[in-house]
């Protein structure tokens, strides 16, 4: 038996609670992981919500670091007591252990915790295929990021930084706006609070009129009208996310009438499909942050139990970088 946080109904954070469960041993090509960390990502809220549908009853969460301690049969390049990290559905990775895909499941390099893989491994590896598969991100290039100093948000910024671009950021609060500054974030503008400043305005004034070739939009119908008036000619919209809902459909001329733009809908499972794109994508996100070069803020751990609490927070905008639950 191990606790697990599972869900009845969908609703509010008061809807999750701790539960006892049996896992049982690992099938053929699975292995059963001993949590120390897991992520909660803000997709975990909109399962949660009800607005990304699972079967119910459910566990919740896909990413999780721990050690492997059992192993089923037909799983080669898996060893008891390896560290490890995973991003796997089906929801259950907020619990002490879980059974995992043994393909989805990554070996920790040394120097990388476990608190800090749970952390990193959907942000990053999110943020990694935005900057160097959606778009391409070069030296010179100015973009715009949306929730510069959320989990995604921040690694965003370093990374892009990192490539040699100039980063506009919206954020929710001048306090935001100093710690999106501190991780590379150029311009930072604060779109929350009483005076929220006007971000389109804001980026066509920096870029001399001609907009950004890329917009990285993770906050959906608040900002993506404004996303799309900041493109370029033949720019980019990339709508990874909708944390303030869903946007409006768009008729496919607009975005002809808006100077030939490109809109699309990214998912890390497309990025990462095979056994091959996952571990070049996890390689090089680890490089990236045993090299210094991304630093993994983690603004609050929450014990598995308070899982309520910690999506409150993350839902309520209370949250920069990542938060982990520890199992
Ligand atoms: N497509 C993919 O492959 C993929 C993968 C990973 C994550 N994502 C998406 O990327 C986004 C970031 O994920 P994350 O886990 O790192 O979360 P996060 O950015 O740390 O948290 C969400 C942030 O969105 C901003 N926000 C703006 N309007 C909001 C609203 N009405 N309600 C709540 N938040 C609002 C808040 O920042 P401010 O207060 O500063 O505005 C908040 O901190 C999420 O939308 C997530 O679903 C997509």
């Amino acid at each position: 038996m191990t606790k697990a946080i599972r869900f009845h109904a969908t609703g509010g954070p008061e809807v999750l609670r701790l539960e006892e469960v049996e896992i049982g041993e690992p099938g053929p090509g699975e292995v059963r992981i001993r949590n120390a960390a897991i992520a909660v990502n803000y997709r975990d809220i909109l399962v949660r919500r009800g607005t990304h549908r699972v079967a119910l009853p459910s566990g919740l969460g896909l990413e999780s670091a721990g050690v492997i301690e059992a192993i089923g049969a037909q799983v080669s390049g898996l060893a008891i007591g390896q560290r490890v990290a995973c991003v796997a559905g089906p929801d259950g990775a907020y619990a002490q252990a879980r059974l995992a895909p043994a393909a989805r499941v990554v070996r920790l390099p040394e120097g990388i915790e476990a608190r800090v893989a749970a952390a990193m491994m959907i942000r990053g590896m999110t943020a990694r295929y935005l900057l160097h598969e959606t778009f391409r991100v070069k030296a010179g290039d100015t973009i715009l990021v949306h929730a510069a100093a959320g989990g995604v948000g921040l690694i965003l910024c370093q990374w892009a930084k990192h490539l040699g671009a100039t980063v506009i950021g919206t954020v929710g609060s001048a306090d935001k706006a100093a710690i999106a500054r501190a991780h590379g974030c150029d311009h930072p503008i604060v779109i929350g609070g009483g005076e929220p400043e006007d971000f389109v305005a804001r980026v066509r004034a920096l870029t001399g009129g001609a907009g950004v070739p890329v917009v990285y939009d993770s906050i959906g119908k608040a900002t993506f009208e404004g996303s799309l008036a900041c493109l370029a000619r033949r720019g980019l919209l990339a709508s990874f996310g909708e944390a303030s809902g869903d946007p409006d459909p768009v008729a496919p001329r607009r975005l002809g009438a808006l100077g030939s733009v490109y809109l699309t809908h990214p998912s890390l499972g497309d990025y990462t499909a095979t056994r091959a794109d996952l571990l070049a994508s996890a390689n090089h996100l680890f490089d990236m942050v045993a090299s210094r070069k991304i630093r993994i803020e983690i603004s609050a751990d929450y014990a598995l139990r308070d899982a309520a609490r910690a999506h409150a927070d993350m839902e309520q905008r209370r949250t920069t970088g990542s938060i982990v639950l520890i199992a």
